[in-house]
């Protein structure tokens, strides 16, 4: 690893220990976005839709970068099922994002079967970093931190809905 590579991962382990740090305590109830987030959120991710093709390649690159251990789990094949459906379950998300705890069966069952893909409900923080990163990359000053805030939240709530449905 260059210098300079080493010192970029260094930043983002402070970045990623400073934003989880930010996170809300763990509760079980789901964290309510206001009508502005609703609104960033769906304004985001309408905006990047015509560079999707760029985002899968950077979201993974970057993704292993801060979890080099999930790279044993994907395979060229089940990077684009992955994202394809990912992209899916956002969009339908970002539509709905004024109610999340609509979505919680939805989740519960994807967490179970990311327990039986051999994921660990640890890795989803890490997933969650490494999209909202790609956002900000791929629409750079077109994504408002206050998009980022709230793309956060929706990672951080879909995470714990899933986490619901491991050891079911
Ligand atoms: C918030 C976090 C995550 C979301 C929303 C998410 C979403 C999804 C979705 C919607 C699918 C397709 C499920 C289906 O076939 O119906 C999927 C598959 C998969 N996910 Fe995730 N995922 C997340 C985190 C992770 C993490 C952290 C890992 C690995 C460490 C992972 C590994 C996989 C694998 C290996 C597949 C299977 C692809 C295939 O069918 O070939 N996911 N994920």
């Amino acid at each position: 690893m260059t210098f300079t590579a080493k010192l970029a991962s260094i930043a983002s382990a402070l970045f990623i220990s400073a934003s989880l740090a930010l996170m809300p305590a763990p509760a079980s109830a789901t964290t309510k976005l206001s009508d502005d987030e609703v609104r960033l959120v769906q304004e985001s991710w309408t905006l990047i839709q015509p560079q999707m093709g760029g985002v899968v390649e950077r979201f993974y690159r970057r993704y292993f970068q801060l979890d080099p251990a999930a790279k044993d789990l994907f395979n060229e094949k089940t990077m684009k099922v992955q994202f394809s459906a990912l992209s899916n379950i956002l969009g339908d998300v970002a539509a709905g994002a004024d109610d999340l705890s609509g979505f919680a069966n939805r989740f519960k069952r994807l967490g179970s079967l990311h327990q039986s893909l051999g994921a660990e409900p640890h890795q989803f923080a890490l997933f969650g970093v490494a999209f909202v990163d790609t956002l900000r990359l791929e629409m750079k000053s077109d994504f408002k931190p206050r998009a980022r805030t709230a793309w956060n939240k929706i990672f951080y709530e879909m995470s714990k809905m899933m986490e619901a449905g491991y050891g079911e």
